[in-house]
């Protein structure tokens, strides 16, 4: 045992961390609305913006600055996988240093997961961290990144390599907003949802199975009410499975179901596959590992590849074989403190962890994907609907 130091000075403090994601009914830009001006606070605001969104939104954002906050600026900032660098923090951070944004002035991130990564960090970092506000413009920024309190860009090829754990004051969620994603991009936010609603919510995932044909369809328009409560539920599933854990020292964290193999499933497609793909992808392999060992019956994976496949998401791949997504499983044991920790659900709702598992085990849950998806009898598997 060590000897205790006499001459250590030990410093000590608790911090309380708190903040919400609320929701507008009238477009987060809108002249009558007053949520993000009541967030600001009279504060000199900067507001940091996706390219893509200014392109779309920029005249409101414009008006709603001029006419309802204390503007500083607005820069605009490429909020895509591939640019999610330093390079753009810095230059946020060169952006507010300009309009001499003070240490108690607020930046406002408005755009993508990508871009509220590359925002976030700059209010970390900027005079050693200024009010945060965000305003995800995509279906994974509302329920996922805006629930959590990481920011982080890649540096030196690595992903997410430099980042931080940084509260928000604040999250403001528009769906109206989601009216002009792309398709593909709604079923990457559906990806996150249905994932949280595996592993902690049966409810939502009933509510999932009723609508989501509308959901995509309508880009989260219609049917309104059951598009917010999608919403709100999966946020509110999501920080019920963060707060306890939201610097995340325990590393078992159901909120990891379908992300063990995906990150390496997104690299081998030369990030080509997006990330919501590929969760779908692992959520099913693990669901179908999960019937292997008897833990969930099969009734479970016919629920989730049904609906991975209204929700347009993949469930099976060719990149990687059995062997080499066993190799990655055994690297995730590195990030997670020696432990696989690989999510499986036992029920809708309902999931556990597996510590160890087999190329061979890995091998027979791809097969058991691949009779359901496409069942030698023909292409229509009348029950499950694929
Ligand atoms: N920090 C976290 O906790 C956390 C959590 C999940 C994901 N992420 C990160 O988020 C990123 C993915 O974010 P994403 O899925 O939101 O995509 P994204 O931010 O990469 O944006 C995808 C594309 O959609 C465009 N776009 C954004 N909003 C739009 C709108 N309303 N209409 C039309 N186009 C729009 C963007 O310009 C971009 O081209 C990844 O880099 C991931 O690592 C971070
Ligand atoms: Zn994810």
């Amino acid at each position: 045992m060590m000897q205790a130091d006499a001459s250590a000075v030990r410093v000590g403090a608790a911090r309380d961390v708190s903040y919400e994601v609320v929701h507008t009914t009238r477009g987060v830009f809108d002249l009558q609305e007053n949520t993000l001006a009541a967030r600001a606070g009279g504060r000199d605001v900067l507001i940091v913006v996706d390219h893509r969104v200014h392109q779309l939104y920029g005249d409101d954002i414009r008006r709603y600055g001029a006419r309802r906050l204390r503007l500083a600026g607005i820069a605009l900032v490429d909020g895509t996988e591939d640019a999610k660098s330093w390079a753009q923090v810095e230059r946020v951070c060169a952006a507010a240093l300009e309009r001499r944004l003070p240490r108690d002035g607020v930046i406002v991130g408005v755009g993508g997961g990508s871009a509220l990564d590359i925002a976030g960090l700059a209010a970390a970092v900027f005079r050693r961290g200024v009010a945060y506000v965000r305003i995800p413009t995509t279906l994974v920024g509302m329920v996922d990144v805006c629930v959590g309190i990481k920011h982080a860009v890649n540096f030196m090829g690595e992903k997410s390599a430099l980042g931080a754990f940084y509260p928000p004051a604040c999250g403001i969620n528009d769906l109206s907003l989601l009216r002009t994603l792309p398709p593909r991009q709604i079923s990457c936010g559906l990806a996150e949802i249905i994932k949280i609603a595996m592993v902690r919510g049966e409810r939502l995932f009933d509510t999932l199975e009723a609508h989501v044909d509308a959901l995509l369809r309508s880009r989260f328009q219609e049917p309104i009410g059951v598009a917010l409560e999608v919403a709100v539920d999966a946020e509110r599933l999501m920080a019920g499975e963060l707060a306890p854990n939201l610097f995340e020292a325990c590393r078992s964290r159901l909120v990891d179901f379908g992300h063990s193999v995906s990150p390496r499933l997104e690299a081998a497609a030369g990030f080509r596959l997006p990330h919501g793909e590929a969760v779908a992808i692992d959520m099913a392999l693990s669901t179908a590992l999960s019937v292997e060992r008897g833990l969930c019956s099969d009734r479970v994976l016919d629920r989730l590849l049904h609906l991975c496949d209204r929700a347009a998401l993949p469930v099976t791949q060719t990149l990687l074989t059995a062997e080499e997504l066993w190799r990655c499983l055994q690297e995730v044991r590195r990030h997670r403190r020696g432990a696989i920790n690989l999510v499986v659900p036992l029920a809708v709702g309902h999931a556990g962890f597996l510590q160890e598992v087999t190329p061979d085990e890995i091998a027979a849950a791809a097969r058991l994907i691949d009779a359901r998806v496409h069942p030698p009898s023909g292409p229509v598997h009348a029950g499950a609907g694929f």
